[in-house]
């Protein structure tokens, strides 16, 4: 099974701070680096990383050749990405002495996203693929439509929510990958239990995978309920730490299953927040079994 990945490519902007600034204040950042990053290109490279073959379809600034690169350096096909006239999408990251962050996104070039595009992409692949989405690109819902009608199995991860998000044609969707977050602004529910219920309820036939943050995942696969804790690490930044366990999760689950995608993919996330930036902190699949065997 291929990987297409429909996403958005960012530059990231790193502040490390004191604290993430509230409304009305002013706070000095005491560093600022820059890193690839968009949920997009982390969940591609974090594919790739893990085995799979990965298909990135997309849309940069004219000096978006750093995000392409970064791409093409960790396995992944960039022949679906278009250079436009716009600046790159981007995002202003506040990462705390606790490694917890605040992020700002700005959609630039992501936005540029175009139905000749979408069908061009689209045509290349077929029912024996699998399609992975986020919202940080502009005609999520098209692309969905126009997924389905191929019979290619779709993966959202409605990231970041947007009220949007509602009147996108669900009902298509595979597999949901959420946050708490994300599943209280869809199901209205915090509860596991409740959540999957009205998931199960509002799109039978989907499955859900659900992270929890420092309280573990749970994956609802088939009407059976499977769950995963954390690893303990220490956390020096969380950026990209779902995007990497989206990554790892799918690359695996095709040949082992969903207990052994839920550890190698808890395994990745707890290696990807000990470590600085997005895309750079998400480590080979080689790091991930070696640190399993190490437990
Ligand atoms: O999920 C992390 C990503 O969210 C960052 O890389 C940033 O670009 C934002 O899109």
């Amino acid at each position: 099974m291929r990987c297409l990945n429909f996403g958005s490519l960012n530059i990231d902007m790193v502040y490390t701070v004191g604290h993430c600034v509230t409304p009305g204040e002013t706070e000095s950042a005491d560093n600022l680096e820059y890193f690839p990053g968009g949920k997009g290109l982390n969940q591609s490279i974090a594919l790739a990383k893990a085995g799979a073959e990965v298909y990135h379809a997309g849309s940069v600034g004219k000096d978006g050749g750093i995000l392409i690169n970064e791409l093409k350096n960790n396995g992944v096909d960039t022949s679906f990405i278009n250079t436009t006239d716009c600046p790159n999408g981007h995002a202003v990251i506040q990462v705390d002495k606790n490694g917890q962050n605040s992020i700002l996104v700005f959609g630039g070039a992501n936005h540029q996203i175009t139905s000749a595009q979408i069908d061009r992409v689209l045509n290349e692949f077929s029912q024996s693929d699998r399609l992975f989405l986020q919202n940080e690109i502009n005609a999520v819902g098209e692309i969905i439509d126009k997924a389905y009608e191929r019979n290619i199995e779709i993966v959202f991860n409605p990231s970041p929510f947007t009220e949007k998000i509602m009147n996108y044609p669900l009902e298509k969707i595979s597999w949901f990958v959420v946050n708490e977050t994300e599943a209280y602004r869809i199901t209205g529910e915090t509860q596991t239990e409740k959540i999957f219920e009205i998931f199960k309820n509002r799109y039978p036939g989907s499955n859900i995978l659900l992270t929890l943050g420092e309280n573990g995942a749970y994956c609802f696969y088939n009407g059976e309920k499977y769950f995963h804790p954390i690893y303990n690490t220490s956390v020096v930044d969380t950026t990209a730490a779902g995007d990497t366990f989206l990554g790892f999760f799918f690359a695996n689950l095709d040949s082992l299953g969903v207990s052994m995608s839920l550890k190698t993919a808890s395994a990745a996330a707890g290696i990807a927040v000990s470590t600085k930036g997005a895309s750079p902190s998400i480590p080979t699949l080689g790091e991930v079994e070696e640190f399993l065997r190490s437990k």
